[in-house]
């Protein structure tokens, strides 16, 4: 948009920036910077707009952008025009994600590469290596406190390492993901040194008290996101004789994006992992961006114009970049970090399903799909050209943060159903055959959450311990189940290292100082290659899982009406055990999928002529495409086996 007092600003930018680019072609670049001036000026405006430097940090966020292009290969400027032209590609039903810690999963980059072809035969697709940037050896939070945003962990490897990782991962038609740790540096990052040492200019990069007056305030409303490990939002750091605000762990000290030069840190960085050849930015903590006194430091609006900033940058230098937001917030939240009032996305294009994932746990603890059916009303929809990333496990804990209201619809009282979801989780139940661990436990307001891996929360590890044929045939269908559910239910599924193989908790990390604190350790194994091995011989654990896995990645791939175009229809039947959703596809209404899952550990049945009425089931016979079978449509009922599921061609 053309506007007088933002274009006269860019005019005067242009001059300023002129003589440094003369000779550099910068055609797109301006055609992009021009298309989205008026939002960054906006945005910038809003932020900064009261400080006196204003205009010259704006000229220095202008040349960042200007740099970055220019330093950006000629491929990747290719791949943006691709992806320009086709531009909801990631919405398409053919990627598949897996999540990996290098060192666990690898040992380092170039182990990375040799594994490839593993992720390959099972389907995968898109990448996401967790953060692999140099930090400290022991207080690292599994690399999420970073201490150089430009250096590659020396343990893992390197810039060149990397180069020759996106190389064979692009000649794979792979996607790859990194982080960029936005929220927060490690305090042995070269600013907080600087911070420690007495500079000003970079204590000013973060949130610093000479008392406690002012976090004592902070303290009122903010909660604790590590209560047992890291209580408090506040460290006291001796060398700087000053309170420094740290959210998560105390050596993970909080940015403060009140100050503009940190913003423009950070696109910097952004664009640096981008020109590297990342094709998604996960951007960690996002909800956390904004500290506001007398609220929770979490969603607050100024976070999202910080988002959207980085994305109007992001799109003039490496329009073809996406980001992933991480903000594992209530699910009237969420849905904001795709944008708000837009059509569009405007901030990031694909967000984690923290609501979708816990309210599958709660499906399985629960044995039917109430909460369930109401959790997944309760999530606005979202907008065109964004999608979920649809996860069972991810490397953090499991937060039950489904609505109270949901938990009251589904017939539940919300304190004893969560404590029902905790027992159950932890083992403690007498029904469970689940062996997760407590984590975050915060005795102040009973709150905790769970750690433990898929195939433990499961009852595999239970099962396998007592020999149980029938509870080890149980857990592989639940672990199955699950998996259905995020490669169908619209967005990208992301598989946890691991899983695929039915990994059980490890919990050799107790016997690690730097890690037996923190018990999401125990469901971030190394991986187990010997096991993995045994996903070729016929009938192993591994093998059930991973070919199952494998099998229905490749069927999902096949499935148009999977690609996510807000094209799915919960639908409300009479049997509470069943969790059942249409996905359709606008270009032929023929390629309908319904599915049905049921989590009860009976099979269940659901009346045909319920479907029928809703129109589906018109032939006699309908397709599980699936398993190829055909199933009666005429009888009375459908029965669907016990944790079992179907995907019908209806
Ligand atoms: C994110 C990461 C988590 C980390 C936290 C602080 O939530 O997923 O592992 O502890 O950020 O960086």
């Amino acid at each position: 948009m053309y506007e007088q007092i933002s274009h006269s600003v860019l005019n005067d930018i242009l001059v300023r920036l002129e003589p440094e680019m003369k000779s550099k072609d910068l055609k797109h670049f301006y055609i992009r910077l021009g298309a989205n001036f008026y939002a960054i000026y906006n945005l910038f405006q809003q932020l900064y707009g009261s400080r006196p430097d204003f205009k010259d940090k704006l000229y220095v966020l202008v040349k960042t952008l200007a740099q970055a292009y220019v330093a950006r290969r000629d491929a990747l400027k290719h791949l943006d025009f691709e992806r320009e032209k086709v531009h909801d590609w990631f919405l398409h039903q053919r990627w598949v994600g897996y999540a990996v810690y290098c060192k666990e999963f690898a040992g380092n980059l170039e182990g990375l590469q040799q594994h490839l072809s593993y992720l390959q035969e099972l389907g995968v697709n898109m990448l996401h290596i967790m953060p692999i940037l140099a930090c400290p050896p022991a207080e690292n939070d599994g690399g999420y406190a970073v201490s150089n945003f430009r250096k590659i962990d020396a343990k893992v490897g390197n810039l060149k390492t990397l180069d020759a990782l996106v190389t064979n991962m692009k000649a794979r038609e792979m996607l790859l993901v990194l982080d960029v740790v936005v929220n927060h540096t490690s305090d042995q990052h070269a600013w907080a040194v600087a911070a420690k040492q007495g500079d000003p200019y970079y204590q000013d990069y973060y949130h610093v008290f000479d008392d406690r007056s002012i976090p004592d305030v902070y303290e009122e409303t903010m909660p604790e996101i590590f209560p047992e490990t890291a209580p408090g939002n506040f460290t006291w750091d001796a060398a700087m004789g000053k309170w420094v605000m740290t959210v998560f762990n105390h050596y993970q000290w909080d940015l403060n994006y009140k100050n503009p030069a940190v913003l423009i840190e950070m696109v910097d960085i952004i664009l640096f992992w981008a020109n590297k050849g990342a094709d998604i930015i996960r951007l960690d903590a996002v909800a956390f961006l904004w500290k506001k006194m007398g609220s929770q430091c979490q969603n607050e609006r100024e976070a999202h114009l910080i988002l959207q900033l980085m994305k109007d940058c992001c799109q003039v230098v490496a329009p073809g970049v996406l980001f992933i937001a991480e903000a594992i917030v209530a699910p009237v939240e969420v849905t904001k970090y795709f944008g708000e009032d837009a059509i569009n996305a405007k901030e990031c294009e694909i967000a984690y399903n923290a609501t979708l994932m816990a309210l599958l746990w709660d499906a399985v603890a629960t044995k039917n799909a109430k909460l369930l059916n109401h959790g997944i009303k309760s999530i606005p929809d979202k907008l065109e050209r964004t999608t979920w990333l649809n996860y069972i496990r991810c490397h953090d804990d499991i937060g039950l943060g489904f609505d109270d209201q949901d938990i009251v619809r589904a017939g539940y009282d919300p304190k004893s159903h969560r404590a029902f979801i905790l027992d159950y989780f932890t083992g403690k139940h007498p029904d469970s055959s689940a062996r997760g661990i407590p984590f975050g436990q915060n005795h102040k307001n009973g709150d905790a959450r769970i750690a433990g891996s898929l195939a433990s929360l499961a009852g595999l590890e239970h099962a396998l311990a007592t020999g149980d044929a029938y509870a080890i045939q149980s857990s592989i269908s639940t672990i199955l189940l699950l998996h259905s559910v995020i490669m169908s239910f619209g967005g990208i599924p992301l598989i946890y290292y691991g899983d695929a193989i039915g990994m059980l908790n490890d919990a050799s990390y107790l016997g690690n100082d730097a890690k037996k604190e923190d018990a999401r350790w125990i469901h971030r194994p190394s991986m187990n290659w010997d096991d993995a091995e045994q996903r070729k011989v016929v009938g192993s654990v591994q093998y059930q899982i991973f070919s199952a896995l494998k099998k229905m990645i490749a069927i999902r791939k096949e499935v148009e009406a999977f690609a996510d175009h807000n094209n799915r229809e919960l639908l409300e039947v009479d049997n509470p055990h069943l969790f059942v959703y249409s996905r359709f596809c606008a270009r032929d209404v023929k390629a309908r999928i319904l599915v049905l899952c049921n989590f009860d550990i009976q099979p269940q049945s659901l009346s045909t002529a319920l479907l029928r009425k809703k129109g589906f089931l018109q032939h006699a016979l309908v397709k599980d495409v699936v398993t190829g079978e055909m199933i009666s449509a005429m009888s009375e009922v459908i029965e669907v086996p016990a944790l079992g599921f179907y995907w019908l061609n209806t």
